[in-house]
């Protein structure tokens, strides 16, 4: 196997949080009713499509030959290990405020660690992956605001007197 750089293995880890938050939007849009908050969770979803593809073919290219297989596995295992998290946060008893605490909390990992790759790179000084931050940072920096609003949407429909 590859011996990753600090770089490449953090492009592995957003790559798999871009297929996590794929999982989670699929599982969060089914516990929500709010129409206009399923149909952002969907737009959520579509651009993590959007991130996914975008961050797969940066590995693809020749800055990474030799490196990309091990970059994959690095996303396979940050995927799972997200969606384990996914799993345990949201048992069976969850309902659609819980999965928004959810998606908050990986829209905050996708933006922490976009940043850190954008951080990374100043060093680096790579055009390809600068391209690649210049959209995504402020993108998940949406992701994470318009989530924590969703929450907020639902959080003021609840009776706050109700039975937990
Ligand atoms: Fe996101």
């Amino acid at each position: 196997m590859a011996e990753l750089t600090a770089m490449e293995s953090k492009l592995g880890e957003v790559l798999g949080l871009a297929q996590a938050a794929q999982v989670a939007t699929d599982k969060v849009g089914k516990l929500v009713e709010d129409e206009s908050v399923v149909a952002t969770i969907q737009r959520l979803h579509d651009e993590s499509v959007k991130v996914e593809e975008m961050s797969t073919e940066l590995i693809g290219s020749d800055t990474f030959t030799g490196k990309k297989t091990a970059i994959l596995d690095q996303a396979r295992e940050t995927k799972g290990e997200a969606t384990e998290m996914m799993k345990t946060y949201l048992g069976d008893d969850a309902d659609g405020l819980d999965g928004l605490e959810f998606l908050t909390m990986a829209e905050a990992a996708e933006m922490g660690h976009w940043k850190i790759v954008e951080k990374l790179n100043e060093q680096l000084a790579d055009r390809d992956i600068k391209e690649l931050t210049d959209y995504v940072v402020p993108l998940e920096e949406a992701h994470f605001k318009v989530t924590l609003e969703s929450s907020l949407v639902l959080a003021a429909q609840e009776d706050p007197n109700a039975p937990a």
